[in-house]
């Protein structure tokens, strides 16, 4: 129906958002045809599609990454917990909605966890395999690049903030705010982790005949000992993307047409230094069960302030009125001259958005507060 679609209204270039479809293979199938489109095909889709791909190609190309066991038995995973003890973290191979991953204080927890993937089977065949690993403890950043097989271009660093509740509480969602750039992937380490997580990838990819067309995008975990990647994705982070985009002052066309056609080699982004946050606005009850078909109000006013951005997620258009239709409904972003100037414009824009049931996290970006704002990518 896409490929129709697609023909039909004479799409120029497609740019495929969600990891299903690419791991389904809507790039295989639109080349196929002639068609424009910005992505990786099946092969290293799989790096996202795969927690046990990804974890074997880490090890394979020397990409520091947790320690870990793959099992696709119940009782073979089983015992291998009592053995390590907690914490430990468990992890579905295949995709999840991003509720696979299980991160156990205790060996009760991590029992649970192997119970709900390969017994209950929560995410069906997704469950088959897991991953086993070290728990690691840090700070998180995201590290997005766009690769055109061979070389790459990095984005700005971010930082997200998976749990529903304030102080990183609650159950994890897509994303509840973001900022870029994140101060613990400063100059140094964004350097390192461009050179030993990104490069490798990308090379090691190609060598194996499989080169990676598309978003690279890595979640690592930094501390005193050094740098973890904990997962790959292979599409543009949400709600990442809608903080670093608009510090970006390069055309992000040009940049994607640049990776279909392999020309990054010579590609050079321009960036506004000045630092961007996002704070998502969602339905009440999310990530659980939540209410759809509100009225959203204040969406004027609040563009209307300066280098504010609403970027629309879960919303559809009724006439002149604005309705929820997700549980992430908005990503309310703003530029500032400093992280906390960012932060006070997108909560000025946030107090004055409102629909029944709205939430939002009132905790975006302290920790980038806590840790300085030294970074300039
Ligand atoms: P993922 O769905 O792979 O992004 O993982 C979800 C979250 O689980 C990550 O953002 C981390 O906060 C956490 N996580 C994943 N792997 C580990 C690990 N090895 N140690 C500690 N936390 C982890
Ligand atoms: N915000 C995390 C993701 O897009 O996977």
């Amino acid at each position: 129906a896409l490929q129709d679609f697609a023909r039909r209204e004479k799409i120029d270039l497609t740019v495929v958002g969600p990891e299903t479809p690419l791991v389904n293979g809507i790039v295989d199938e639109f080349k196929k045809e002639g068609l424009r489109i910005f992505g990786p095909d099946t092969r290293t889709a799989l790096l996202e599609g795969s927690k046990v791909f990804a974890k074997e190609l880490m090890r394979e190309f020397g990409v520091p990454t947790a320690d870990f066991e793959v099992f696709d038995d119940k009782d073979a995973a089983l015992s291998f917990i009592r053995k390590k003890g907690a914490p430990i973290v468990i992890k579905a191979d295949g995709l999840a909605a991003g509720k696979g991953v299980f991160v156990c204080a205790t060996q009760q927890e991590a029992e649970k966890a192997i119970e709900e993937i390969m017994v209950k089977r929560a995410f069906g065949d997704s469950g088959n395999k897991v991953v086993i690993e070290e728990c690691i403890q840090g700070e998180e950043v995201s590290i997005i690049a766009v690769s055109d097989g061979e070389n790459l271009t990095p984005l700005a660093s971010s930082q997200d903030h998976k749990r529903i509740f304030d102080h990183d509480k609650g159950p994890n969602t897509g994303g509840m705010g973001a900022y870029s750039p994140a101060p613990v992937a400063n100059g140094e380490r964004f350097v390192e982790a461009i050179n030993k997580i990104m490069y490798p990838m990308i090379r090691g990819l190609k060598k194996k005949g499989m080169p990676h067309k598309g978003v690279l995008y890595a979640g690592i975990m930094i501390n005193d000992t050094g740098m973890y990647v904990l997962e790959f994705n292979v599409r543009f982070g949400d709600p990442e993307t809608q903080a670093i985009l608009p510090r970006m002052k390069s055309d992000i066309i040009d940049l994607i047409e640049a990776s279909i056609d392999g020309k990054l080699k010579d590609f050079k982004t321009k960036w506004d230094k000045r630092p961007c946050a996002c704070v998502v606005a969602s339905s009440g009850g999310y990530p659980g069960p939540y209410k759809k078909d509100k009225e959203i109000r204040g969406l004027d006013e609040a563009a209307e302030l300066k280098d504010v951005f609403i970027f629309h997620a879960g919303t559809r258009k009724n006439r002149e009125r604005y309705l929820t239709t997700g549980g992430r409904v908005l990503g309310i972003t703003a530029l500032g001259s400093n992280i906390e100037d960012a932060l006070r414009t997108s909560y000025e824009a946030a107090g004055k958005i409102r629909f029944e049931g709205m939430y939002y996290r009132k905790d975006i970006g302290r920790r980038a507060l806590c840790l300085g704002n030294q970074s300039s990518r």
